[in-house]
């Protein structure tokens, strides 16, 4: 079996109306998944509004361009799951004020360190933590993963001084931390089975800072025969649980939300309606 996903290169811009066109498509063909694998509210408003903001973000074209440039340039990268991400990862760095912060950021599945090289570059004081078996997931199954993790030691060699790799399981990752939430950033791009995905959200939530930023990744993304097994059904069983401990940024192929409020030590601070307060969302603290 093949991987499925497009090696790294880059891109001709298709014309506006086609984009547009494509974009309407996309969302009309992902509801009725979204919705089966029951969306909280919340989720579909957002996805909607996401979906509307997406011209605007074309102005990190360039910016995600140059770093496809770099990485082609530099790096070794057989695949490309990350590049489309990188619009929607600027604009809740702006949004959020993460550039030029010295954040801690955890990174569950790294592959070859791509989207890990893009955290590096792109925010230049931070420290990252990557934790990848570099085993492969159910999609790898079947293709040859021999020279994964050393391309990922490769792509990052030039960093050291700024990652921590740990080559274990999430669970056991998880396992081993304190308690307390230390990480300004989380990315959640492990295994992708729903049963894995929601695990690592939870407790990647709860090492999460208030007023951190979490991005969970293949949001619509559909492989398993169940539904179920899909990482949407995680996520929305996440969102769900989490309701009223954090703001939803972006949902789309991602989901990014910024964590407003500590769910097991804050509950009385959330609304009846499950809405945390406003006072209860400050700013990234270190
Ligand atoms: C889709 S790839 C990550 C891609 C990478 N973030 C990027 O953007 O280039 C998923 C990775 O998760 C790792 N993985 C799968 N299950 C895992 C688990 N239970 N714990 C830790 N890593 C896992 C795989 O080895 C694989 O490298």
């Amino acid at each position: 079996m093949t991987i499925p996903s497009a090696p790294l290169r880059l891109h001709v811009r298709a014309p506006a109306p086609l984009r547009a066109w494509r974009f309407a498509s996309r969302i009309l063909h992902n509801l009725p998944h979204l919705v089966a694998t029951r969306a909280p509210r919340v989720a579909l408003t957002c996805y909607v509004r996401t979906a509307l903001r997406r011209p605007a973000l074309d102005r990190w074209w360039d910016a995600k361009e140059r770093f496809k440039q770099d990485a082609l340039r530099t790096g070794v990268f057989t695949h490309d799951w990350f590049c489309g991400n990188i619009v929607y990862w600027l604009a809740a760095f702006e949004h959020y004020r993460l550039f030029d912060q010295p954040l801690q950021v955890l990174e569950i599945g790294s592959w070859e360190g791509l989207s890990s090289r893009f955290v590096l570059d792109t925010l230049p004081l931070a420290h990252l933590t990557c934790v990848d078996t570099w085993h492969g997931a159910d999609e790898h199954q079947g293709a040859s993963l021999g020279l994964i993790e050393e391309h990922f030691d490769a792509n990052l060699a030039r960093d050291t001084h700024r990652l921590t790799k740990v080559k274990s399981t999430s669970l056991a990752f998880f396992a081993a931390q304190p308690p307390q939430p230390h990480f300004d950033l989380i990315y959640i791009d492990g295994s992708h089975y729903s049963d894995d995905v929601i695990v690592d959200a939870i407790k990647g939530f709860e090492l999460l800072k208030v007023g951190g930023v979490m991005i969970l990744d293949d949001y619509l993304w559909r492989f398993y025969a169940r539904r179920n097994d899909d990482p949407a059904a995680a996520i929305h069983a996440f969102l769900r649980l989490k309701a009223g401990c954090y703001e939803l940024f972006m949902v789309y192929t991602q989901v990014i939300l910024r964590k407003t409020v500590e769910s097991r030590f804050d509950a009385d601070s959330v609304g009846e309606s499950g809405a945390a307060p406003a006072a209860a969302a400050p700013h990234l603290s270190h």
